[in-house]
C-alpha cells in the first residue's frame, strides 16, 4: 500500500446547533469560510498530496469555486455530501485516486487545527497504524445517566475527549465504512474499532477544537485574530 497521503474534509453539515444561517462549514471566521481554513490546514501539511471536500449537496457548485478562489495549497476534488457524516465521508472516499493509501478525515468545523497536528498525525500512520486518533485528557467529570438519574462517573484518568484529523491506512477505513448504516458514528475510528482494528492515540490540540454552538465561534474568532501574523503574539 502506497504512502501517498489524501485529506477528506467532511463538510456537508447544517450546524443545526449553530443556529440559523448558511451550512456551518460556509459561516465565516476572521472574514473566511471556515471550510477555507480547514481545507489549508491539511493542504500545508508536508504529508498531504491531494483534499477531497463532501460540500452540501445544494451548495457544490459554489464550494467548488469558493475554493478556486482561495488557493488552498493542494489539488482539490469537491463532491457532494450526503445525509450523514458517514455518508460524506463514504463520498469522498469514492472519489480518491487508487494511488492514494493513507486517508486523514478532517472536520470542516475544525478550522484552527494546527498544521503541526496533521503532520504528527500522517506520520503515525506512515510509521504503521491503522487508525490514529487525535485525544486530550477530559477537565470535566463525566457521569453516564440514565434519563435524569446518575447511573456511574467514569474514571476520568482513562477517558480522551477524540478530535480531527483522524488518520487511517485508506483500506481500513473502507472496510469499516462497509458496515450496515444503521451503525452510525461520530467519528470514523469509532467504524474502525468496531471493525476489530486497534486504534492508537497520538497528543490532540487545544487549538483543534470543534465549532458546534455559538460561543465556540466566539473563541475560534478569538484565537484566529490572534494567530495572524501582525496580530503582536
Ligand atoms: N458533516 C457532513 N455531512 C453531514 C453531517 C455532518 O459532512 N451530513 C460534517 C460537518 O460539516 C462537520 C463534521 O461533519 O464538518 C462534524 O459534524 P458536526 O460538528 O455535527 O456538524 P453539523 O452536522 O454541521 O452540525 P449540527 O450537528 O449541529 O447540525
Ligand atoms: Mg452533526
Amino acid at each position: 500500500m502506497s504512502d501517498i497521503v489524501a485529506g477528506i474534509v467532511p463538510a456537508a453539515g447544517r450546524g443545526e446547533r449553530l443556529g440559523p444561517g448558511a451550512p456551518k462549514a460556509l459561516r465565516l471566521l476572521g472574514g473566511v469560510p471556515m471550510l477555507v481554513h480547514a481545507v489549508r490546514n491539511l493542504a500545508a501539511a508536508r504529508h498531504v498530496s491531494l483534499v477531497v471536500v463532501a460540500a452540501p449537496p445544494e451548495q457544490a457548485g459554489e464550494v467548488r469555486a469558493l475554493l478556486a478562489d482561495h488557493h488552498a495549497g493542494a489539488p482539490l476534488r469537491v463532491v457532494a455530501g450526503g445525509a450523514t457524516r458517514r455518508e460524506s465521508v463514504r463520498a469522498a472516499l469514492a472519489a480518491l485516486p487508487d494511488e492514494v493509501g493513507i486517508v486523514l478525515v478532517h472536520d470542516a468545523a475544525r478550522p484552527l487545527a494546527p498544521v503541526e497536528l496533521v503532520d504528527a498525525v500522517a506520520a503515525a500512520v506512515c510509521a504503521g497504524a491503522d487508525a490514529v486518533v487525535p485525544g486530550l485528557p477530559v477537565t470535566d467529570t463525566v457521569k453516564r445517566v440514565e434519563g435524569e438519574v446518575v447511573v456511574e462517573t467514569l474514571d476520568r484518568s482513562a477517558l480522551r475527549a477524540v478530535q480531527t484529523p483522524q488518520g487511517f491506512r485508506r483500506a481500513v477505513l473502507e472496510e469499516a465504512h462497509l458496515f450496515p448504516d444503521a451503525l452510525d458514528a461520530t467519528d470514523d475510528a469509532g467504524l474502525v474499532e468496531r471493525a476489530g482494528h486497534p486504534v492508537v492515540v497520538v497528543a490532540g490540540a487545544d487549538e483543534a477544537f470543534k465549532v458546534t454552538r455559538p460561543l465556540d465561534l466566539l473563541l475560534a474568532e478569538v484565537v484566529w485574530s490572534r494567530r495572524r501574523p501582525g496580530s503582536g503574539r
